[in-house]
């Protein structure tokens, strides 16, 4: 399993450090939320910190977009040359159209679906993912307690990988933590994010360890 600690609930006075800490503790990828104040009920960082970020990360970022306009956001944050950029599909009309937009950047392209959306939405999207990103909470908030419909949802997906014979990683993003990790990864799970429960421990390094299962 790899593990993207969710820089959301670091301490962002001293930021710097705590995405060198992470990195340094062995995750695997930076996991940034993206917040608009409009599609979610929050609003977080934007390009200029995002850059400082990417800067002092030893790990590849893995910027999650939850904003209404996704063409603006990932034209604005492309430059910064993360390894995955994810929109949601609720809040896209042509999600075809950015996927390769995305690729086009040179950039993996990936759909996040909130708790509610189906995985059968992605039947003819799939081919063109590089990583498919499922809310096991509602977007917005760390800390929130996980929804664990998001076990069967990724199981269906991961037959609907195999039997479209797609590339696509499967993440997990939203109160998890050591007590559900392996759920995940017999459900086919690839990537796990967690925010509070790194962010949360007073060891870091054992934090990501017990999620690398
Ligand atoms: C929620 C964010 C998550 C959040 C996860 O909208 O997408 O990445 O930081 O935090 P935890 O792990 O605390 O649920
Ligand atoms: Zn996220």
């Amino acid at each position: 399993m790899q593990v993207a600690p969710s820089i959301l609930s670091a301490d962002f006075g001293r930021l710097n450090e705590e995405v060198k800490a992470v990195c340094d503790g062995g995750c695997d990828l930076v996991h940034v939320d993206v917040m608009d104040g409009h599609f979610v009920p929050n609003l977080t960082i934007g390009p200029v910190v995002v850059k400082s970020v990417a800067k002092v990360s030893t790990k590849p970022l893995d910027i999650h977009l939850m904003v209404e306009n996704n063409t603006f956001f990932v034209e604005l944050f492309a430059p910064l040359r993360p390894k995955y950029l994810s929109f949601h599909l609720e809040e896209e009309k042509h999600p075809h159209r950015l996927i390769q937009k995305i690729r086009d950047y040179g950039i993996s392209p990936a759909i996040v679906l909130n708790p509610h959306s189906r995985s059968e939405e992605l039947e003819y999207l799939i081919n063109d993912l590089d990583m498919v990103l499922l809310m096991s909470v509602n977007p917005g908030f760390g800390g929130q307690k996980f929804i664990s419909s998001v076990i069967e949802k990724a199981a269906r997906l991961k037959d609907l990988i195999l039997q479209k014979n797609s590339s696509a990683l499967i993440e997990v993003d939203g109160g998890v933590n050591d007590k559900n990790v392996k759920r995940l990864k017999d459900a086919g799970v690839d990537i796990v994010v967690a925010g509070s429960y790194i962010y949360g421990s007073g060891d870091y390094d054992k934090a990501i360890k017990s999620l690398q299962v």
